[in-house]
């Protein structure tokens, strides 16, 4: 599987992912999965949002356990975040059967589609529209960097943007989804275990910081004449780091864009977002204010007018304490139950994930693979094949305990 994924957006100067929402390299890997759940006999569904569905047993039986994750990417992402917890779960699938396991219950592997939201800017639109965590109106409202709108991009792709929207009726049939995915962190590595169990997800969001100045000559414009937007996007950087520090959060602005973009030109608007997560929400409230606040004085001074939009906010989430309650047992399988709860390291995390988005909706947890390094969302994200054949016979036995008691 890993072979074939391989090549698909791979850029090749970066060695990096590029497999945005509803692009060639989205479609490549729509068409790998596809294929994968019919080398299977599985049933494929897309759903009224993109998302694929490959079915083993009836979904209408109800109660079904679902398994699956992502294959879009950030920027130049790594091969992992997404794609590990969709191929280990048909690896699971195919362990399961080596096992001659019998399914009592449907059991479905899911792909969602623009999980990170690198192209439109809004993460898991695809588990967001399902769990009617995201209206309508506010999808087709959603612009890429060249003003393609989401639904002329679902258009392009080939999926009717007119059908999107909640979808409720399909989240009812499911009793527990379980996601497994890379670890975004060295807790692992830390404390020397293959796999962990979830127990939060930070509360987190995205702000963009629009400055707009005054465009004018880089050489003929005297300093002190200068309403200069770079200053204060410069100073709100700073200010966002120090905020951070002190409250034991983060946040980065990652991404800036720049007009008219001339070397030799003072700007007229620089636009800058802020990505910024914390454990609780009272400490993330604290940080953005306070790195508003100082935009705007650093704003004020420099003659520049400051607008800061929320585009997305993600409420903190707690996995459900039964479902990884008995997840953790089941892991603690081979040392006869008895010890579960001490074996599998339980871990809260500061990246998003379709999980988290429906857990309002229905029972979700995730699984953690450990990640050497730590590194993620970079193409030297990792995890070693010996971690990754672990995450996969974990996977295997949540999903036996669960779909075939
Ligand atoms: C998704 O990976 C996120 O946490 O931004
Ligand atoms: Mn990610
Ligand atoms: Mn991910």
């Amino acid at each position: 599987m890993w072979g074939e994924l391989e090549s698909i957006g791979r850029h090749a100067g970066s060695g990096g992912y590029r497999r945005f929402a509803w692009t060639g390299a989205d479609t490549d890997c729509r068409a790998w999965f596809r294929a994968q759940a019919e080398a299977r006999g599985l049933t494929l569904e897309l759903d009224r949002n993109g998302n694929q569905w490959a079915w083993l047993g009836d979904p209408a039986a109800g109660d079904a356990v679902v398994t699956g994750s992502h294959l879009d990417s950030v920027p130049d992402g790594g091969a992992f975040d997404g794609p590990l917890g969709v191929v280990s779960s048909f690896a699971a699938l195919d362990e399961l059967r080596g096992r001659n396991a019998r399914f009592t219950k449907p059991l479905a592997i899911v792909n969602f589609g623009d999980e990170e939201g690198a192209r439109f800017g809004l993460a898991c639109v695809g588990s967001r529209l399902t769990a009617g965590e995201l209206t309508v109106e506010q999808a087709h409202r959603l612009t890429d960097a060249d003003g393609i709108t989401l639904p002329q991009a679902m258009e392009a792709a080939g999926h009717d943007p007119d059908a999107i929207g909640a979808d409720p009726e399909r989240l009812g049939r499911i009793g527990a989804f379980v996601e497994l995915h890379v670890e975004q962190g060295r807790a692992l590595d830390l404390t020397g275990d293959r796999v962990g169990v979830a127990s939060a997800i930070w509360p987190h969001g995205r702000w963009r910081f629009d400055f707009r100045g005054e465009a004018n000559h880089a050489g003929t414009t005297r300093l002190m004449d200068r309403r200069d937007p770079m200053l204060s996007y410069a100073e709100t950087v700073l200010a966002a780091r120090r905020e951070a520090q002190l409250a034991g959060a983060v946040a980065t602005f990652g991404k800036i864009s720049v007009e008219p973009n001339g070397v030799n030109a003072i700007p007229s608007l620089v636009r800058g977002w802020l990505d910024s997560r914390a454990a609780d929400q009272a400490t993330l409230d604290t940080v953005v204010h306070g790195i508003e606040k100082a935009a705007r004085e650093y704003a004020d001074a420099h003659g520049i007018h400051l607008d800061v939009v929320r585009e997305s906010f993600t409420p903190v989430v707690e996995f459900e304490h039964a479902l990884r309650d008995e997840i953790a047992r089941l892991l603690g399988k081979e040392d006869g139950g008895k010890s579960a709860h001490l074996n599998v390291p339980v871990l809260g995390t500061g990246a998003g994930h379709d999980a988290g988005i429906l857990s309002g909706s229905i029972p979700t947890a995730m699984l953690f693979v450990r990640n050497p390094t730590g590194v993620s969302h970079s193409p030297a994200e990792y995890a070693a094949e010996d971690d990754c054949v672990a995450g996969v016979t974990a996977l295997a036995d949540v999903l036996e305990g669960l779909a075939c008691k």
